[in-house]
């Protein structure tokens, strides 16, 4: 494992070596660490400002192979998959990695019996049940190429990802838990597929036990095709550029994006990326708290870990249910060794009250790491000291669904910790700070908006169908470099700071303000749990701003009075120009169901605008958006 960091040394080491020479490093790794049928003829071929991307080609392999074939040997017996229920009452319940490779291919058998060949597309709408694993790892097993839509999303959203990707089959449940409610899940994909010509069939897993409708001839229950089939099935040989899933992630504007990731880039940079950053070591459970409908669970739950022959956890429920230690409690009961979660949860859990956390036994922990947006201070040394007990490295792990696995982060206690920043790049990666006129900026310390210069294996191919929207987003803006759409510092010593989507940034009086860092500061208020803060148009500033605060559990305050002290407490810890003009005390924030707070929203209900916000019905919390338009009719008056 030569090219996997166990020293600050090493990772410097490693990182001239890419930088010499690119693809003699990836040749080399790719070579070690993996099983091929073929190897590559040109280890890369691409040309980044054409948006053209190669990685492998020629080379031939499957994927599923290295995740579990390839372990059956000596790690046979080990524990691939802990799935643990929603209802804490009922058993968890283990698969090793030779059980899990029979069940894959039981699966996989189904999916041919069902028609489905190489290059068809698959949709995916579970909830988080093993089902969902056997029927990932299946379509690659059989080269279809699995779209996996979240669980948590309309009949519309759902319908709208299977019409781009022309989903052949699809594969739901009765019903998924979310806390004590149950999500009907065959009912909503039933209302998706009256819209959806190109769906034949669906298989349905009996989960939730609800009561269904039922289409005669289109739908046929998991556990009847499943249980009759053989448990061997040979891999399909495909090629390294064979796409393996499209996964769709929201733009700024227009329709969701269908991105491709293909089978060798994919396989070798989230194993690389999940071995170097979690420095995961033989006989650890690994946790990644994500839902596997977004890229976090595709690479660091399913594929990442099982590459690297982890033990994997994969939890079907709410962080807060029955009560609100339940992942202090799955942590002690598994004895979980990484531990990966959002800055969302981490606020929220941090409510949780001491005695709560301490009466588990959080010592099997070895790392933590978070993910998703950037963290504030307050929430990092909370996560640090109550859940880390001090002595856990915290990995801010920065990275997107376009890049298919971890691009900045410090390595577990090899690179040092630094609240607030995501820190080095991977060996391999080559992020720059680019100015407002694209010139790349050579200064070690600045600020601008972060693109990676330099080509990687994971990398997303295309945007299903639309390959001009692919090349106009990510390699237009700054031809010859892939825009990330972040911002980001970078300080004297090389580390970088993700500041926020760059549609983010306010620009009040001609200064630039990140929405987290005036974000961190409002939070650090003691009686704040969480805020939003948005620009919206003002005649003399070009920009005000607007912070939406949410009060600590059980904090109670005269409203007015409470804005004119967060205000003075912008302008006393941050700076007079961070002032925000207008505050709201807001009972929620709106949030995507990955937890990302929706500013667009925030935005246009500061500007007045409410008659124009866009669909909500994706939202995590659709109501707060009414109460919140509700509550700035009277609350516009206090804007100074
Ligand atoms: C956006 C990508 C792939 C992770 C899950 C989200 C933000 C992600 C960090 C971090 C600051 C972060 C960025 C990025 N982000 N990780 N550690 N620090 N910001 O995937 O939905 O594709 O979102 O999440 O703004 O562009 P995604």
């Amino acid at each position: 494992m030569k090219y996997i960091a166990r020293t600050q040394q090493d990772h410097s080491a490693l990182s001239r070596h890419a930088s010499e020479n690119l693809d003699a490093f990836w040749d080399d790794y790719a070579r070690t660490n993996f099983k091929w049928h073929k190897e590559w003829d040109k280890v890369s071929d691409c040309n980044l400002q054409e948006g053209k991307i190669k990685w492998f080609e020629g080379a031939k392999l499957n994927i599923t192979e290295n995740c579990i074939d390839r372990h059956c040997g000596e790690l046979g017996d080990q524990i691939a998959m802990i799935w643990e229920p929603n209802d804490a009452t009922r058993f968890a319940h283990t698969l090793t990695y030779n059980q899990l490779l029979k069940r894959v291919c039981m699966a996989a058998n189904m999916l041919k019996a069902m028609g489905v060949k190489k290059g068809d597309r698959v949709c995916l709408y579970l909830p988080m049940i093993p089902e969902l694993l056997f029927a990932m790892l299946a379509c690659a097993r059989i080269g279809a190429v699995h779209t996996v839509v979240f669980a948590g999303f309309s009949a519309q959203a759902l319908a709208d990802r299977i019409n781009d990707a022309q989903c052949k089959l699809l594969i739901t449940a009765d019903g998924g838990f979310r806390g004590n409610k149950i999500i009907p899940l065959k009912n909503i994909a039933d209302e998706a597929l009256a819209q959806c010509a190109s769906v034949e069939k669906t298989i349905v897993v009996r989960s939730a036990k609800t009561e269904i409708n039922w289409v005669e001839k289109r739908d046929h229950w998991w556990h009847t095709l499943f249980y009759v089939q053989e448990d061997e099935c040979e891999a399909t040989v495909m090629d390294a550029e064979d796409p393996l899933f499209i996964l769709y992630t929201s733009g700024s504007t227009g329709k969701p994006k269908g991105m491709v990731h293909t089978c060798g880039g994919y396989m070798v940079y989230t194993q690389y990326s999940f071995m170097n950053v979690f420095q995961y070591q033989p006989d650890e459970v690994h946790w990644c708290t994500a839902d596997i409908g977004w890229i976090t669970g595709h690479s660091y739950i399913v594929y990442g870990p099982l590459i690297a022959g982890a033990t994997t956890v994969m939890y079907e429920g709410v962080p807060n249910c029955p009560t609100q230690d339940r992942f202090w409690h799955i942590i002690d009961k598994h004895k979980v060794n990484i531990f990966y979660t959002s800055p969302t949860a981490i606020r929220t859990l941090a409510q949780c009250k001491e005695d709560m956390i301490e009466k588990h036994d959080l010592s099997s922990l070895r790392v933590l790491g978070t993910v998703g947006e950037p963290i504030n201070e307050e929430a990092w040394q909370w996560y640090h000291q109550y859940i880390g007990k001090g002595n856990c490295p915290i990995v801010d792990t920065w990275w997107q669904t376009e890049t298919g696995g971890i691009l900045i982060s410090n390595l577990a206690d090899v690179t040092p910790a630094i609240p607030c920043f995501a820190t080095l790049p991977l060996p391999g990666i080559a992020p720059v700070i680019v100015d407002a006129n694209g010139e790349e900026i050579t200064a070690l310390e600045t600020e601008g908006h972060l693109c990676i210069a330099q080509p990687w294996p994971s990398m997303a191919r295309t945007i299903y169908n639309d390959h001009q929207r692919f090349i106009d987003t990510y390699y237009a803006p700054y031809p010859g470099k892939y825009f990330t759409g972040d911002g980001a510092k970078r300080d004297e010593k090389g580390n970088y700071r993700i500041t926020g989507r760059v549609d983010d940034v306010v620009i009040v009086s001609g200064h630039n303000l990140g929405t987290a860092e005036l974000e961190n500061c409002i939070n650090h208020h003691p009686d704040v749990v969480e805020s939003a803060v948005v620009g919206y148009p003002h005649a003399i500033k070009g920009n005000a701003i607007c912070a939406y605060v949410c009060l600590r559990n059980g904090v109670q305050v005269d409203e007015k009075e409470f804005c004119e002290t967060i205000r003075n407490w912008v302008s006393e810890k941050l700076s007079p120009i961070a002032k925000p003009a207008m505050v709201v005390v807001a009972p929620d924030l709106p949030k995507t169901r990955s937890g990302k707070i929706m500013r667009r929203i925030l935005r246009k209900i500061a500007e007045g605008d409410t008659s124009n916000i866009g669909d909500t019905s994706t939202l995590l919390n659709p109501d707060c958006v009414a109460l919140l338009k509700q509550k700035m009719g009277g609350e516009r008056g206090l804007s100074a």
